[in-house]
């Protein structure tokens, strides 16, 4: 089954197509970063609007690229939720019209869904049940992936998601959008322990995360010094945060896996990019003899392959959209309703 997969939820505007939802035949991304890097941060209204105007020649790109023409595709895929609403409104439009002109039928994909699909890209002997960490721009979650359309979310966060968090301290070092992979950079060069950091845990609910404290901290700690006319190296300071935010990750990942008795371990979303959290993560799961599957670099930012091969599972759920189908900007991973 050939799917063809759209991705347009933030700021990457992504078609590919791929069969059965492990093999890749193509995967076209157009990048919005260099517009939305001027304003800092992405501009909803203008990743909509780019959305609009590239799209075509995105799908276009993926179907030459993998030489194929829209009778020889099964079905088309698409983003729904959760995300930027105009941006994702963009897709699911493009998607409706593209699946009604072509006679196929429609699959709506929760985005984070996708993220988790972008294993099954690279990882053919993976399949659920499974313990997920997603960890992107707008989510943290530890969750249960009991099947390919079944999910239980053990974890969560109670305010800044882990790409969020790290998207402020990018900006408050001055360093600039992206964050997450400019603040990596910076911290090979940093020491690590130089700032003391908390670890906010929650008694009641130990799988869960706070990032919003981390982070002020951060802030503060920059702002005093500056003001006592001895700034902190910002390489210290990317260090410290870096080794902080990861090790919380790492360490309520392994302790829902200990509890759960759970051996397969999954990273999922943009920062699992992060070479710190992966080094800490492989280590950990070596040390509690569980297999941990990362996704391929390529594949950890949003993309439309990954949409495309959770596409097929949901397919084969019998999970298919009317012409009806409306986007959400929240939407829970384990509830996708549509
Ligand atoms: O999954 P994603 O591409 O988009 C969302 O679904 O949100 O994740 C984007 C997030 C951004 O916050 C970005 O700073 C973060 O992933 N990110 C990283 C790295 N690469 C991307 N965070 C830490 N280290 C990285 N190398
Ligand atoms: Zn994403």
């Amino acid at each position: 089954m050939k799917i063809l997969g759209i991705e347009t939820s933030c700021d990457e505007t992504a078609a590919a197509v791929v069969e059965d939802g492990r093999r890749v035949l193509s995967n076209a991304v157009y990048t919005q970063i260099d517009i939305h890097k001027l304003y800092g941060g992405v501009v909803p209204e203008i990743a909509s609007r780019k959305h609009v105007e590239k799209i075509s020649a995105v799908v276009e790109q993926a179907l030459s690229e993998a030489e194929l023409c829209a009778r020889d595709l099964d079905a088309v895929a698409v983003t729904y939720a959760p995300g930027l609403i105009g941006a994702l409104l963009s897709g699911v439009s493009f998607a409706k019209g593209y699946a009604y002109s072509a006679s196929l039928p429609l699959i709506p994909v929760h985005h984070l869904r996708g993220h988790v699909a972008a294993n099954y890209l690279t990882q053919p002997q993976l399949e659920p049940p499974f313990l997920a960490l997603i960890v992107s721009g707008g989510h943290s979650h530890i969750v249960r992936v009991k099947g390919y359309t079944d999910y239980e979310i053990l974890g969560r966060t109670h305010d800044d998601a882990a790409g969020e968090a790290f998207d402020k301290v990018a900006r408050i070092l001055g360093i600039g959008y992206p964050g997450g992979q400019n603040v990596e950079a910076l911290a090979g060069e940093g020491d690590p322990f130089a700032l003391s950091l908390p670890h906010t845990k929650y008694p009641d609910a130990p799988y869960d995360f706070s990032f919003s404290g981390l982070k002020t901290n951060v802030i503060n700690q920059v702002h005093q010094a500056e003001m006592k006319g001895s700034p902190l190296p910002k390489a210290d300071v990317a260090a410290s945060f870096c080794e902080a935010i990861t090790s919380t990750l790492c360490e309520h990942f392994l302790a829902a896996a200990k509890d759960l008795g759970e051996k397969t371990l999954v990273l999922a979303g943009g920062v699992s990019a992060n070479g710190i959290l992966r080094r800490k993560i492989s280590q950990a799961a070596k040390e509690a003899d569980c297999r941990l599957y990362m996704p391929e670099l390529r594949y950890c930012g949003d993309n439309a392959a990954m949409i495309a091969s959770q596409g097929f599972y949901e397919a084969q759920a019998g999970r298919f959209a009317g012409l009806d189908l409306n986007a959400y900007a929240t939407m829970d991973i384990a509830e996708a309703v549509f």
